[in-house]
């Protein structure tokens, strides 16, 4: 189905509901659904070309309400690229929420730390990234808005209104690049240490693609990792999906104070 098709589904069953903000839930974060006031969910798989979530720990559903009075479409999960070797999988979802409205786009994900001032259970506000996928969602697009400009490409006011957020409700939270990795496994320690000299500050295996995305599509963008690990070898022990999943949903109680407060700020 074309996204102006899914939109219109959309909007039969939510009654036309405006939507000004996309948010993308990682792992450990699905919970936040329930942040939602006034919600319609819509299945994925009721939504035809939408990836369905495979991954343990995400909510396969669009959520549509308002949170603080910002209206907002929240995916309780993503597709990855590392499920389908796909770099352009949230291409539909994010063209969708386009034509319901949405002018930006929030991406939260988890990811691992390279610094030592940021540890398990903080929030990093996302100011830049490095693709060190070797995959881009844009590979075979024709159209020339394909070489898209990502100076700012995290948004500089939204960013501000999210650290004005975290200042209101006294959360910490820091600021740094991410380093998109394309996984499904971890990163080797020697990667980490290569990731960490190149100037990024987390590692993780989303939200390049879906930024990438939003900005090819006109759609503002702004992203916090909730840091559920140091990066691999940089504390003792391995690193499991378990560990990611636990410490993220311990962190969502913080996750979703920032969120509440950041979008007061809009509001
Ligand atoms: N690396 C990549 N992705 C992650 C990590 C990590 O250390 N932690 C949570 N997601």
């Amino acid at each position: 189905m074309s996204a102006k098709a899914l939109a219109k589904l959309i909007n039969e069953r939510t009654g036309g509901h405006k939507v000004s903000m996309g948010l993308i839930l990682g792992s450990g974060l699905s919970g936040l659904v329930n942040a939602v006031q006034n919600p319609t969910y819509i299945p994925f798989s009721d939504l035809e070309g939408f990836p369905q979530v495979g991954v343990s720990g995400h909510n396969p559903n669009l959520v549509i309400g308002t949170i603080e009075g910002v209206d907002i479409a929240v995916f309780g999960g993503r597709a990855h690229y590392y499920e389908h070797g796909q770099a352009d999988i949230m291409r539909l979802p994010l063209e969708t929420i386009k034509e319901l409205g949405a002018t930006s786009v929030f991406v939260a994900n988890s990811a691992g730390s390279l610094r030592n001032d940021i540890g398990p259970g903080d929030l990093m506000l996302i100011t830049d990234h490095i693709n060190l996928s070797g995959a881009n969602p844009l590979i075979g697009e024709a159209d020339e808005k394909r070489f898209v400009d990502m100076v700012d490409a995290y948004d500089p006011k939204l960013r501000q209104a999210l650290l004005n957020g975290a200042k209101a409700r006294d959360i910490k939270l820091s600021q740094g690049v991410y380093a998109w990795f394309s996984g499904p496994n971890f990163e080797t320690p020697a990667e980490v240490r290569m990731a960490a000299r190149l100037g990024a500050d987390a590692v993780g295996m989303s939200t390049v693609p879906e930024v990438i995305l939003a900005r090819f599509l006109g759609l503002k963008a702004v992203g916090v990792s909730n840091i559920t690990n140091m990066g691999a070898g940089l504390s003792e022990g391995g690193l499991s999906h378990e560990q990611t999943k636990q410490v993220a949903g311990e962190g969502a109680e913080k996750f979703e104070a920032l969120l509440c407060s950041f979008l007061r700020q809009l509001s």
